[in-house]
């Protein structure tokens, strides 16, 4: 199947062009485009879902340093192991030939190197983008024009903060560490934050970014076996899980009264952003920092067909029933739909969209549980 997102060597051309221009800058500036926005309308419960999550988050909330267990020692080593050590075997059933580059000659320990700092890689780009949601929350906390709403947004702030802590934490004092954000989720964020109009940050952050988040943290809930990475991330899929509803009560409500053309905006917003996630998100730091030509690396794993990939699509499973919710699949004689379509991701349209099912992911009666275990 040919799409007209097809990778040829031109576009990994320019997908390798994006690099980070300063990797060490300490600090990175983006133009906030927007207006603060004051409501004198202070009735509370004017939206009453919105009010809902917001009293659902103040009883939710947890405490990064004392609900986690930080004593747990973590061997990575040891992990990567348990996980099944990738090699040229595992490698030539996926049909990617490893003739005639360096991971050729690799030992089961590079391999395991490579493991280790893939993990590194990945963890590190999910701290990243939880700043990208703190500062994004911040802003629509003054962007956003209802009330209830800013309410909400500002237990996001705190969720989002509580959040690049527990990852920069575990990077820190589990594993070994850093890498600076990939360039193109860089550019990803800065796009959401420029825009200035209040419901694209919505969009951008809490149904694609979070959204995204949600289905990998998922993954790696369901196959870590470190006991103390497991928790902090059902902890954070219990927060997340909430985001991602947020994002589709408020953009719901909004998104009825918006014209054919505003809606087609959002729908080449949602599609773009999708592709950037999928496709440009590649560990080129990791083949750098380990001495493997970029080019000849991603060539050589490229060969995985992604519209056909199961875990490829998975990382779509609650963007697609969000995105049918808000209307933006069938808008405009259903031009995502399509989209969708031709990327293998429809499957995942008729399940649960996240505004219904965040209760699953609840943890406030283990917090309750907790701190009776504590006062008694
Ligand atoms: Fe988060
Ligand atoms: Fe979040």
């Amino acid at each position: 199947m040919s799409t007209d997102i097809d990778r040829d060597a031109n576009d990994l051309e320019a997908l390798l062009a994006v690099t980070n221009t300063d990797a060490d800058e300490l600090l990175h500036s983006v133009t906030d485009n927007a207006d603060a926005i004051f409501t004198w309308d202070y009735e509370k419960g004017r939206r009453p879902q919105l009010n809902t999550l917001y009293e659902k988050a103040k009883r939710s909330q947890w405490n990064a340093e004392t609900d986690l267990d930080w004593s747990i020692e973590v061997d990575q080593e040891q992990l990567a192991r348990e996980q099944g050590v990738m090699g040229a075997d595992i490698l030539g059933m996926l049909g990617v030939d490893l003739k005639g580059t360096p991971m050729a000659k690799w030992t089961e320990q590079d391999w395991v190197t490579f493991q280790i700092e893939s993990q590194n890689w990945i963890l590190s780009q999910f701290m990243h983008g939880e700043q990208g949601a703190l500062v994004c929350t911040a802003k629509i906390v003054e962007t956003v024009p209802w009330i209830d709403a800013k309410y909400y947004a500002a237990t996001q702030v705190m969720d989002e903060a509580r959040h690049v802590e527990v990852f920069a934490k575990y990077l820190d004092t589990k594993m070994n560490g850093h890498y600076p954000i990939n360039a193109h989720l860089k550019m990803l964020l800065d796009d959401i934050i420029a825009d200035s109009r209040w419901d694209m940050t919505y969009l951008g952050m809490q149904i694609m970014v979070e959204g995204l988040a949600l289905a990998s943290f998922g993954f790696a809930h369901q196959t870590t076996t470190e006991p103390l990475f497991k928790k902090l991330l059902r902890y954070v899929m219990a927060d997340e899980a909430r985001h991602v509803a947020f994002g589709v009560l408020s953009l719901r409500e909004y998104y009825r009264d918006l014209s054919d053309a505003e809606l087609k905006d959002r729908q080449e917003f949602a599609f773009e952003a999708a592709i950037r996630m999928r496709d440009r998100f590649l560990q080129q730091e990791v083949w750098e920092r380990l001495g493997v030509d970029v080019r000849q690396a991603i060539r050589v794993f490229d060969v995985v067909d992604k519209d056909n990939d199961p875990f490829q699509q998975l990382l779509f499973s609650k963007i697609v029933p969000n995105l049918s919710k808000l209307g933006l699949l069938d808008a405009n004689d259903g031009w995502l739909r399509k989209r969708f379509d031709t990327i293998g991701v429809l499957q995942f349209e008729t399940e649960a969209d996240t505004g219904e099912n965040y209760l699953e992911f609840d943890i406030a009666s283990e917090l309750a549980a907790n701190k009776q275990a504590e006062s008694a």
